[in-house]
């Protein structure tokens, strides 16, 4: 009989229920569906909260990058991420920027923009105005909304409006900015929007449609910048002046071309998701507001479609400097890292007081393993270290113990054949002689 993907009540069964139904459904053996198990630590009851459907986790490795100093102070930074390579990149280039201080991080206050859409409205451009008329009452029924934000020095701040063209006509669009203090502040957006819909409408004579926080954190910044000295950037192939003016042009060919921004932006990512991550944040807030800030802040220089988060130049000294800007909307109250114990232990690990520190390691991090890539890249060419981990993970798969995962691997890169079937054959051929 076919198997039917409707499964009626399953929400409602336990996570017992919902595993053996899956195990069954996917015809996994007992000893595949103990992958799904929960490590010690971890209460079943609480992940079943956090999202539906629960029948399991899904364990990403964790590491700590060492070296990091940032604003003088010393982290270890835990880093959840599957990816081979993006610690040891991150715990390297913090330690070469170390020689000259370190990181020097900030961020603006942590403001979110809320917004919210008007449709139908006769007169936008006095619909506007009536609208910012009204503003120090409009922000006050919002504060109203969440005493203990306006409490910490948060809440709603400022209200802009916006006339958008759109393939649907015109429409009015407010932007409510909130500072969401040490929280995320998708709540108290989404909760403060809900409420001024209403006189919003009543204001504008439209219909008030979508009332919702953006992942464009235009006013939630984080920064950093560090010196990468020449001499501690060399390689065994490469001096320092050579490697410093190889990363500056493979950050020109970024700036220049989005097919490369993209990737060189990816790198970046690797840093911040794996931190974001780690910290039980969302990471793909803060991967599309990034992404979305390259774009927004291309296009307002009228430069590219997309521009790196990312700047390198050289000082006067010829020792490579680093900069990045991106929106960090993480908090540290609410959400994921209040309830998941691997995230409580991260940011208690990591020490962090405040929603801003976060984001100040978050620009660091982000800094870090670009400038480990485009210096490996620069000098020996990445490639080589990929194809060798993909040779190291082949030979694992093929059933490798550890001591013959070296010779597997030597062979699989000496072959110039990187394949599961060469790994398999190798393996037997060390095992049992040629046969
Ligand atoms: C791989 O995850 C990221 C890199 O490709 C980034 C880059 O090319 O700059 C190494």
């Amino acid at each position: 009989m076919e198997k039917s993907s409707e499964v009626p009540g399953f929400y409602k069964r336990s996570i017992a229920e919902r595993r053996a139904f899956a195990r069954e459904w996917g015809g996994l053996t007992e000893e595949e569906a103990r992958a799904y198990e929960f490590p010690p630590g971890l209460d079943p009851a609480t992940v079943d909260r956090m999202i539906e459907n629960v029948i399991g986790v899904m364990p990403i490795p964790l590491g700590v990058a060492t070296n990091f100093r940032i604003n003088g102070k010393d982290y270890l930074v835990p880093m959840a991420i599957e990816e081979p390579s993006v610690v040891a990149a991150a715990s390297n280039a913090a330690k070469v920027a170390r020689a000259a201080g370190g990181f020097f991080a900030q961020t603006t206050a942590p403001v979110m923009i809320g917004q919210v859409q008007i449709l139908h409205v006769p007169d936008p451009g006095a619909a506007r105005l009536k609208i910012l008329d009204r503003k120090d009452e409009l922000l006050a029924a919002a504060n109203a909304k969440d005493p203990v934000l306006v409490k910490f020095g948060g809440g709603a701040k400022d209200l802009e409006v916006r006339i958008l063209a759109s393939p649907r006509g015109t429409m009015l669009v407010v932007h409510l900015l909130v500072d969401a203090r040490d929280a995320g502040g998708m709540n108290a957006v989404n909760t403060m929007c809900e409420a001024l819909a209403p006189e919003f409408a009543r204001l504008t004579g439209g219909k008030v449609v979508l009332r919702i926080i953006s992942n464009l954190a235009v006013h939630r910044l984080a920064r950093a910048r560090a010196t990468f000295p020449a001499e501690l950037l060399k390689t065994d192939t490469a001096t320092g002046p050579e490697v410093v003016d190889a990363i500056l042009d493979a950050y020109a060919f970024a700036v220049a071309d989005p097919f490369r921004c993209a990737t060189h932006n990816k790198g970046i990512m690797n840093g911040i998701s794996a931190v974001v991550l780690a910290t039980g944040n969302d990471f793909r807030a803060i991967e599309s507001g990034a992404h979305s800030y390259a774009a927004w802040t291309a296009a307002a220089d009228h430069r590219s479609v997309i521009r790196p988060l990312t700047t390198y130049e050289k000082d006067a000294g010829g020792n490579l400097v680093g900069t990045i800007e991106f929106p960090a909307a993480v908090g540290l109250i609410g959400g994921a890292t209040a309830v998941h114990p691997t995230a409580k232990a991260n940011v208690k690990l990591l020490g962090v007081k405040s929603a801003r520190e976060l984001g100040e390691v978050l620009a660091s991090v982000g800094l870090a393993p670009t400038c480990a890539a485009l210096r490996a890249r620069a000098s020996e060419g990445i490639q080589r270290g990929h194809m060798e981990l993909h040779a190291r993970n082949l030979a694992a798969s093929a059933g490798a113990r550890p001591d013959e995962v070296d010779r597997v691997v030597e062979r699989l890169l000496a072959d110039h054949q990187i394949r599961f079937d060469r790994a398999k054959a190798i393996l037997e051929e060390l095992r049992h002689g040629p046969g």
